[in-house]
Formats: C-alpha cells, sequence, structure tokens
C-alpha cells in the first residue's frame, strides 16, 4: 500500500478519474478540511498524479478488470466513498457499487444534474418572469422584454459572478430597463461587477446606452464604519487590486464597445463625467458616453456621508423619466442610504414620479419630460 496521511478522522475518499476539473475542486477542498482522499485515473499518463497525495491506477470502466481493480483498491486503501465527475463512470458506478461494494457510496450527485442544474434554474426564472410580469407603473412607455433565451442568459451569467445582487432588486432591474429613455447607465460602486454585468446586459438587450462604472477599487475606501464592525471585518480580507482583475474578467467578454470604468471615487467621477465624454481604459479602451442619465445605480460606500454624495454628484445627470437605484436602502449595518435616499426624495419631490422599495433597494424614477 502507498504511504500517505489519512485526516481528518473520516476513512479515504477515492477521486476518479482524478484529473476533471471538478475532481480537482474537490481534491482541493478535500485537502483543506483534512479530508484523506487518493486520485486515480486509467491513463498510463495523468498530469493530475502530481498533486494528489496518494495515487494509483484503474483499468478503463470499458475494460473487463475494471470491477476487481476498484474492489482492491477500495480494501487497499480501506476507501469509504467515491467522488466521480464523469458522467459515465458516476452513471456505472451508481448501479454496480450496491452489488460490487454495498458499504460504499458515491459522495457526488448525478454530474449531469449538476451541470444542468443552474442552467435550469436561469431557465425556469425567465419563463416565470415572462409569466408573470411585475406590474410596474411608469411614465415612459413599455418596450416588448426580450425573449426567454435572453433572460435565461442574463440570470445563469449572473450567477456565476461572485457578488451582492438578491433576486427581487435583479428582476426590478430587468423591469426599469423596459421603461427607461437612452442615456448612459452609471453604476457607483462595481467591484466584482455582478450588478454591472446585470446592467451592460440590460443595456445591450434594450439599446438604452452605455454602461459606465465608477470606483476607486482602493481598500480604503471600503471602510463602512458599520455599527458592529461586522462588514469591516470582511472588507479587510479582501484585495482591491484584485477585484478589479475580476471586474475586467467578468465584463470583458460582455463588452460590445459599451463598457468602461473610471478607477475614482465617486465625486472624483462626476467631475470627470461632467468635464468629458470619453473614458479610456487599457481593458476596455476608449468609449464615449451620452453625458446624461437613464439608469443611476448606486451602491458605493454606504456611510450616510459618502451616500449623500453619490446622489448630490449624480442626481443632476439623471434625465426625465430616469431612474435612480439606491441600493442597500434596507441594510440592517447601517442606515446610510437609507437616510440619504430619504432626504434625496423629499428634496426633490417635484422631480419624482414613482419611488418603491424592492429586496434591499429603492427605486425612483424622475418625472417625463413635458
Ligand atoms: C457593495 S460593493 C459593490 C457591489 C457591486 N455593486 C455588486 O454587484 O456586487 C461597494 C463598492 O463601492 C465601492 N466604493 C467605495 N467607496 C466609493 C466611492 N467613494 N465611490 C465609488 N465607489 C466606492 C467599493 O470599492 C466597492 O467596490
Amino acid at each position: 500500500m502507498n504511504s500517505y496521511e489519512k485526516g481528518g478522522g473520516a476513512k479515504p475518499v477515492l477521486i476518479f478519474p482524478g484529473g476533471m476539473p471538478r475532481s480537482l475542486e474537490f481534491l482541493e477542498r478535500s485537502l483543506r478540511e483534512g479530508q484523506a482522499v487518493i486520485g486515480a485515473s486509467s491513463l498510463a499518463h495523468d498530469t493530475a498524479r502530481e498533486k494528489y497525495p496518494a495515487w494509483l491506477r484503474l483499468p478503463f470502466v470499458t475494460e473487463p478488470g475494471f470491477d476487481a481493480a476498484l474492489k482492491q483498491a477500495v480494501s487497499d486503501y480501506d476507501v469509504g466513498a467515491i467522488f466521480s465527475p464523469n458522467p459515465v463512470v458516476w452513471d456505472y458506478l451508481s448501479r454496480v457499487l450496491k452489488v460490487l461494494m454495498p458499504g460504499v457510496g458515491l459522495l457526488n450527485d448525478a454530474p449531469v444534474e449538476r451541470e444542468l442544474s443552474g442552467y435550469r434554474a436561469a431557465r425556469a426564472q425567465a419563463l416565470d418572469m415572462l409569466a408573470k410580469p411585475l406590474p410596474l407603473a411608469s411614465n415612459v412607455a413599455t418596450r416588448p422584454s426580450v425573449a426567454a433565451p435572453e433572460l435565461a442568459a442574463l440570470f445563469r451569467h449572473a450567477e456565476v459572478i461572485p457578488g451582492m445582487c438578491d433576486h427581487e432588486k435583479f428582476c426590478v432591474l430587468c423591469e426599469i430597463a423596459r421603461r427607461c429613455p437612452g442615456g448612459d447607465l452609471v453604476e457607483i460602486g462595481s467591484w466584482w461587477g455582478k450588478s454591472a454585468f446585470i446592467l451592460a446586459r440590460l443595456a445591450r438587450c434594450y439599446g438604452i446606452g452605455k454602461l459606465l462604472c465608477v470606483d476607486p477599487w482602493s481598500n480604503a475606501h471600503l471602510v463602512q464604519n458599520d455599527q458592529q464592525g461586522l462588514v469591516d471585518r470582511v472588507s479587510e480580507q479582501l484585495d482591491a487590486e484584485e477585484a478589479l482583475a475580476v471586474f475586467e474578467i467578468n465584463l470583458l467578454p460582455y463588452n460590445a464597445d459599451h463598457v468602461n470604468y473610471l478607477r475614482l471615487p465617486s465625486t472624483e467621477g462626476a467631475l470627470h463625467y461632467g468635464a468629458r465624454r470619453e473614458v479610456v481604459t487599457t481593458a476596455f479602451g476608449q468609449t464615449r458616453y451620452a453625458g446624461h442619465i437613464a439608469i443611476l445605480h448606486i451602491d458605493g460606500n454606504h456611510r450616510y456621508a459618502a451616500a449623500k454624495a453619490d446622489l448630490l454628484a449624480w442626481g443632476s445627470f439623471v434625465v426625465a423619466g430616469g431612474w435612480i437605484v439606491v441600493d442597500d436602502y434596507v441594510w440592517p449595518y447601517g442606515d446610510g442610504p437609507q437616510r440619504a435616499g430619504d432626504e434625496f426624495l423629499f428634496e426633490n419631490k417635484e422631480r419624482i414620479d414613482v419611488a418603491f422599495v424592492m429586496g434591499s433597494a429603492l427605486f425612483i424614477q424622475l418625472c417625463a419630460a413635458l
């Protein structure tokens, strides 16, 4: 028997085939958690081998010696369970293990189910949205919704981008995008780019305009001074340089010459936006903006002074019939966005036609042009 350390107390898990991306993901997690694992492959030379603390070769599942070799390996290594992301191997094992080795089970669900569950959920969400459209009052004529595949793509691709955007807010963003004038979409606070991706896709789906993301991507600007320090503790574990790199990875594939960013705090970004139309970055090239805003999404620093400054600096660029979305209006860690949002509502009541809270965000539509 090979010598390897058995960790975590649980019986070792056999990962087969060991070189698939899901296998390597599982291996990494197991090693982190101290779970003993053994990798296996049917290839004569598998480059994944060196990543595993223990390794063995098994015949291909189609070969006559497979069952006996597997049984031997399970006994040699005292294997407790098997992880297999290969749909054919998984399906075969799900049938034969009960007979061959009744005490040894498959650790993972059917690979096809796992790979497709996110797509199925996205398609269901799209159909649901089309079947039950949000009855939204608006002063701008409603564009017809894009078809189910476009909506499903939006839900699915947003799902794989890390970040915060609750489902209710997501659905309302889809609806206001159908009911807004033309113009730029500006986001204050983009971080890894989840909501930026949603806005970028909606901008394309409904031909609204171009997306400008304004974010300093700096750790200093993450400090919220939230009441119990819970948010700031997590922020300290994040890296702003990495966040910008992740943002670019997430947005670049969807940029049809209509996405760019200013790496600036929002008030400085507003000065740039007010003074010139062009924004240039190495990653996205040059983008020319309209200079007026159809949708303003505010999700920057949530301290009261910062949220207030965002609304003051950017609110006047929003055109008649345009929308302002104040994220985290309902926020358990402080009341900055709520106070700033309420003050904006009060101070601008003559300009506002529609205002409501959905999910955690405040949505405001300015009056339409006379
Ligand atoms: C909650 S995150 C944004 C999350 C993002 N909208 C999403 O979809 O996951 C808050 C962001 O605000 C940014 N931020 C902080 N201070 C800012 C400021 N003064 N101007 C613009 N953005 C700011 C932070 O860098 C951070 O990226």
